[in-house]
């Protein structure tokens, strides 16, 4: 059975655009971008890594040059220990060698790390030209893709250089998911698993239900589960994009688990996890915060520690200074004001902004967790 395409509005006052999910979606790219109103004829720089250009650029760039598009492809390593200026730089250079013009375009065909930096590297060139985004994980499809975060990561922390810069199409293709690995698609789990936790309790419920992979390590779940999986999370990123673009306040939610998730990515060395991985630790993390300061039941923080587990994510914190853990929280963009700003759920389904977290609060946090 194959699904109909899904078109989710993302519909920004200046930039409205669209997040297209179409198995097989691909091979029509460049009609997409016509359909975008994206000029016919100008440069295309389409910016992948080697494991995702194998097997779809050709597919991308054939449907970019048969619409009348004019492509052009450069591989970079992708892996968050590669998300720096100097990868931005080697796009820069592709861009300045493929004679990249105000009017033309960049591609992010890959995962989060690939999108961020193409993303970046397009709101820099010549002050910034358009970008389109072509998401080839599970991550990047509900998270990354969609929203216009772009940047790149500092030794001080992730993310801390960026740009917010919004897409001109987001294009799905599931089918891409067929070679993600596996370790991947789980990492991609934990931002699914999140939206339940800030927004959605049906998508969570959901969640508990299915069984992604069976006993042989094959994928278990068919096509519509996973049109399932990425409609709902796409309706959440979109709905919340839409009422705060540049993160003043509701958008903030998005970044459930990642408070502590990024304490985890940068101690532990970028590139040790994977970013889901780290805020699937996180989530359980500020979920024992949220029990400690009376905001949560321990039964539901327990739901969300077995959902985790059993999609195959890590839990459990992992050994870390812990001065080193508060020193990074302090570095993290999301403190306010001095103070660190959480996550905090208060049911499955509803989460706050809470810029009251005491220190005392998240070093007892941490005794527990350790
Ligand atoms: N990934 C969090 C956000 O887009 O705001």
């Amino acid at each position: 059975m194959t699904n109909s395409p899904i078109q989710i509005p993302v519909p920004l006052s200046r930039q409205p655009y669209e997040v297209i999910i179409q198995e097989g979606g691909l091979n029509n790219i460049g009609k997409e971008l016509l359909k975008a109103g994206i000029q016919k004829g100008i440069k295309v720089l389409v910016v992948s890594n080697e494991d995702v250009a194998e097997p779809y650029s050709k597919i991308c760039l054939n449907s970019l040059s048969s619409s009348g598009y004019d492509p052009n492809l450069i591989t970079v390593e992708a892996g968050e220990q590669n998300k720096n200026l100097s990868t931005i730089s080697i796009i820069h250079n592709a861009a300045y060698s493929a004679k990249i013009e105000r009017g033309s375009l960049f591609i992010a065909l890959g995962g989060g790390v690939v999108g961020d930096m193409t993303g970046f590297a397009a709101s820099t060139w010549l002050r910034g030209i358009d970008v389109v985004q072509i998401p080839t994980t599970l991550l990047a499809m509900v998270d990354a893709a969609i929203g216009g975060k772009t940047g790149v990561n500092h030794s001080g922390g992730k993310n801390l250089i960026g740009a917010f810069h919004q897409p001109r199409l987001v294009l799905i293709d599931p089918s891409t998911l067929t070679t993600l690995p596996r370790r991947e698609f789980i990492a991609g789990m934990a931002e699914v698993i999140k939206y339940g936790i800030i927004e959605d309790l049906e998508l969570f419920n959901y969640l508990e239900k299915i069984q992604l992979y069976n006993e042989t390590s094959s994928m278990q779940l068919d096509q519509s589960q996973i049109y399932k999986i990425l409609e709902r999370s796409v309706k959440t990123k979109a709905k919340i994009v839409t009422a705060d673009e540049k993160e003043k306040g509701i958008r903030a939610i998005l970044n459930y688990g990642h408070t502590f998730g990024h304490v985890i990515e940068t101690l532990c060395g970028y590139g040790t996890w994977l970013h889901g991985e780290a805020v699937a630790m996180g989530m359980v993390a500020v979920g024992e915060l949220s029990v400690i300061r009376g905001d949560w039941t321990k039964e539901e923080a327990n739901r969300q520690k077995k959902l985790i587990q059993k999609t195959g994510l890590p839990y459990k914190w992992p050994k870390l200074d812990r001065d080193k853990v508060l020193d990074t929280l302090q570095g993290d963009k999301k403190v306010k004001d001095g103070n660190i700003r959480f996550i905090i759920p208060k049911k499955i389904g509803l989460v706050e902004l809470q810029d009251t977290v005491s220190t005392e609060e998240i070093k007892y946090c941490l005794e527990l967790l350790n």
